[in-house]
């Protein structure tokens, strides 16, 4: 038995060195080592051994199987790195590595960013409210009539259960008082939903900020404060503002706000940017039902409210033609806004 484990572990070895690939060493394996491989069936003739010769048989058996495990092992390693080597060779590891591309901050994140440090500077808190909102917090709560072209199915995406796409961001200002007591001082920049036709100045969806302050005796003094102070920060100290007398159904009196400064070019035109207001008692009183209290008594508290487009702005400051171009995901375009 000593000579036929001796012979069977040689003849391995030498059939294992022989071998060209994987298949051939498995193979192999499986001629000495499978459950009836040739050096198993040692094992199973070990039974008719006597007590003396069994220990020392065994241990012959187990030499001659660990040495062709081993000899298996290392085979397929140098085949593996072989492989490896192969793959490798037409590599050179000294070329700098290629760079992945970062990404950058679309250039309407980046206004809004700015404008909310602007706006925080002077005490404004951030806010939001639902995209999908209830008529009563875009329109009536805003003291906006139900006859309002506003309200219109062509103006406004409704959704089947009533519900509808918030037209503006005004909506926040009436859920901030909803839910805290004055003074509120908020800021809410978010989207909102036009069935307006898509051309170089409009989309079905764009960016708007709002704003609202309203505690005891505040004035168009502060409202014009505020605008003016956010607008210079923005564009630079000869930025000036204008305020036209305007109407929107929840200010009184009312402004739209219009913008001159050498950093918005156009020849020194002024240009349009958004809306604004004092609070008109109608919407305290909308609010004051809603909550059940006196907090927001239009006799007590005054408020201004402005909002303005960002994407619009954002137009006019990096001297983008058409507003199309930042919902197109072009990269082209996004990699100039660094
Ligand atoms: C409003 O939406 C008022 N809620 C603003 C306001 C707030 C007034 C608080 C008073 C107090 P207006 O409809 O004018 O107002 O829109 C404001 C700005 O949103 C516009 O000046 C414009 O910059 C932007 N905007 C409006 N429609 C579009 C559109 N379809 N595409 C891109 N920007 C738009």
């Amino acid at each position: 038995m000593d000579q036929q484990l001796e012979e069977l572990r040689a003849s391995a070895l030498a059939e294992l060195e022989q071998a060209a690939d994987e298949l051939e060493i498995e193979s192999v394996r499986v001629k000495y080592l499978g459950r009836s491989g040739s050096i198993s069936a040692v094992s199973e003739s070990m039974k008719g051994l006597s007590k003396e010769e069994k220990p020392r048989i065994g241990k012959l058996l187990n030499e001659a199987r660990t040495a062709v495990a081993e000899a298996v092992a290392s085979r397929k390693a140098g085949l593996e790195a072989k492989r490896d080597a192969a793959s490798l060779a037409g590599i050179d590891v000294t070329l700098p590595g290629r760079p992945i591309p970062a990404g950058t901050i679309h250039p309407i994140t980046q206004l809004q960013d700015r404008a909310i440090q602007i706006f925080r500077r002077m005490g404004f808190a951030l806010a939001d409210g639902p995209d999908i909102e209830t008529e009563w917090h875009c329109f009536d709560a805003l003291n906006t009539p139900a006859d309002h072209p506003a309200r219109n199915e062509q103006d406004t995406f409704y959704l089947p259960d009533g519900c509808l796409l918030r037209t503006h961001t005004s909506t926040v200002q009436i859920r901030a008082m909803e839910s805290m007591p004055p003074p509120v001082r908020i800021i809410a920049p978010g989207a909102a939903y036009r069935r307006d036709e898509v051309d170089a100045t409009h989309l079905a969806q764009f960016n708007q900020m709002e704003g609202l302050y309203v505690d005891e005796r505040v004035t168009v003094a502060d409202l014009k404060g505020a605008v003016e102070f956010f607008f210079r920060e923005l564009f630079g100290p000869d930025a000036r503002c204008r305020f036209r007398p305007h109407f929107f159904p929840f200010t009184e009196p009312s402004f739209e706000m219009d913008i001159r400064a050498t950093a918005l070019g156009a020849g020194g035109k002024w240009l349009e940017l958004g809306g604004c207001g004092m609070v008109d008692p109608a919407v305290f009183q909308a609010v004051s039902r809603s909550r059940g209290d006196d907090a927001y008594d239009p006799e007590k508290v005054s408020g201004f409210a402005f909002g303005f487009g960002l994407d619009r702005l954002a137009m006019i400051l990096s001297g983008v033609p058409d507003i199309r171009l930042f919902g197109e995901n072009d990269i082209r375009f996004l990699r100039q806004y660094r």
